[in-house]
């Protein structure tokens, strides 16, 4: 008997498009998640409408009903536990959580970004990525840390900068990367297959050698 699905929870602050990736790939019969809930901070996020047009239950909790960063954090994790989650997914979910929260879901909880991390951690990533003339953009996810951006790096795809590009271009070229690895990377994880060890993600699995948790994007040059 194949083990249980873990019980996914998806946060995020807005368009949701990750949010869609993912609740796309667990439709496969054999994808080791299940996406059960998806929270926002904000009640008009794009990505609310199109989780809940797929029949998966969703939570709004307004942070700017909370006064501190502990009592609105408490509150998702209230929620979490209320859903018996087994992981999070961070999903362009724009608030900084506190280190008790996050210690909470060490290991558990995982999170996109795009730009080859430690690079351009935090806002306008792709702006900054054309800025400083960089030929290699891409995304990461990785395991959530408490400093932002932060935390052992699962898979990384690779996007080439066109010298052609602007910051709606490269944002669409590693998005549609971002769809492909965060998918992957949840089910890495939800199957078992990676571990953290000092910091750094290792594959556990048979596949391991042949899979390196990178990604190559043709740009076409
Ligand atoms: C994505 O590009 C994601 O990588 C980024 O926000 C966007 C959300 O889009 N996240 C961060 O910058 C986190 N620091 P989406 O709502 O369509 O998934």
């Amino acid at each position: 008997m194949s083990a249980a699905k873990k019980r996914v929870a998806v946060l995020i602050s807005g368009r949701g498009s990750n949010m869609a990736a993912l609740i796309e790939a667990s439709k496969a019969p054999d994808y080791p998640a299940e996406i059960v809930l998806v929270v926002s901070n904000k009640a008009d996020a794009a990505g609310l409408a199109s989780a809940s047009a797929q029949g998966i239950k969703t939570a709004v909790v307004d942070h700017r009903d909370f006064a501190h960063r502990e009592t609105f954090d408490a509150e998702i994790d209230r929620l979490l536990k209320s859903y018996r989650i087994d992981m999070v997914c961070l999903a362009g979910f724009m608030r900084l959580l506190t280190p008790d929260f996050v210690a909470g879901w060490r290991d558990r909880m995982i999170n996109i970004h795009p730009s080859l991390l430690p690079a351009f951690k935090g806002l306008h990533t792709h702006r900054r990525a054309l800025e400083a003339g960089v030929k290699l953009a891409g995304c990461t996810v990785h395991f959530v840390r408490s400093d932002m951006d932060d935390g052992p790096i699962i898979i990384q795809a690779a996007v080439p900068v066109l010298d052609t590009d602007t910051e709606d271009a490269l944002s669409a070229r590693i998005l549609a990367a971002e769809h492909q690895i965060y998918p992957r990377a949840l089910e890495l994880v939800s199957a078992g297959k990676v571990q953290v060890r000092n910091e750094r993600v290792i594959r556990l699995d048979a596949k391991a050698a042949e899979d390196t948790g990178v990604l190559m994007c043709d740009g076409g040059v």
